[in-house]
């Protein structure tokens, strides 16, 4: 895999205008392109057809969590929209991520398509600290526990990987297996800003952890020459 094929840009913006000069500015980079709920909110199915359509392979971050039935009727409707990439949270527990794979599968059933989507469960967001998950949320234990036991857990309900912070890929790799992936936001070059991240490394770093798919938004977005900055990225991971 080309370095740029495992980089997912998250496409953060409030309309897809604001993506489409992203997109421009970074023409020919063969990057994974990341919908989450803010542009999907606004924009709906229709630009991610029309990512498809440019040729860009798609991870619709949605982040799916409700009672099993629910999450299954969504993930049937994520993939005959012919994403490559999708997610529910593996707090909403096995059975629900079991319903979610069973919905994929009920949709690719009904496609010519053979490309399969990758179906990966949130452990726990990289914005969360040691101290919110025990203090606020009540989860006791390390991050990392919690974080190992989400992701066999979602090996277990026939999952394809999770995203975790790059801090915990091993930790993952070793309880769940190799081939199991990990897909990583709280990405930060060196000296850029951390943002509300609070579980970051470096793209050199987080590949050297083993991980397989690196999400970065903001030090490429926000960036004044974006195209500049995400080639940096790129030879940083060499
Ligand atoms: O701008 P930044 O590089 O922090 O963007 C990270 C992206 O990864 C955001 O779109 C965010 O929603 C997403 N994400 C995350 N932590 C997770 C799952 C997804 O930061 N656990």
């Amino acid at each position: 895999m080309e370095k740029a094929e495992q980089v997912i840009i998250a496409l953060d913006y409030p309309t897809a205008d604001g993506a489409r000069k992203l997109l421009k500015s970074l023409q020919g980079i063969p990057c994974y392109m990341k919908v989450g709920m803010q542009l999907f909110y606004s924009e709906g199915p229709a630009f991610v057809r029309e990512l498809k359509e440019q040729g860009y392979k798609v991870f619709l971050d949605l982040k799916m969590k409700d009672i099993p039935n629910t999450v299954m009727g969504g993930a049937e409707s994520i993939t005959r929209l012919g994403v490559d990439m999708f997610n529910v949270h593996a707090s909403g527990g096995k059975q629900m991520m079991e319903a979610a794979k069973e919905g994929m599968e009920k949709a690719l059933s009904q496609t010519s398509s053979k490309d399969r989507p990758i179906l990966i469960a949130v452990t726990q967001l990289t914005s969360i600290s040691q101290t919110v998950m025990n203090e606020e949320i009540g989860i006791p234990g390390s991050v990392e526990d919690t974080v190992v036991r989400y992701a066999v857990l979602a090996k277990d309900a026939g999952l394809d990987g999770v995203v975790a912070s790059p801090h915990e890929v091993g930790p993952i790799k070793q309880a769940a297996g190799t081939g199991f992936y990990t897909v990583t936001p709280g990405i930060r070059p060196a000296g850029s800003d951390t943002g509300d991240q609070s579980r970051i490394m470096t793209p050199k770093q987080a590949l050297d952890q083993g991980t397989d798919y690196l999400v970065i938004g903001r030090p490429v977005t926000a960036a004044a020459d974006s195209r500049h900055a995400l080639e940096a990225i790129l030879k940083e991971m060499i």
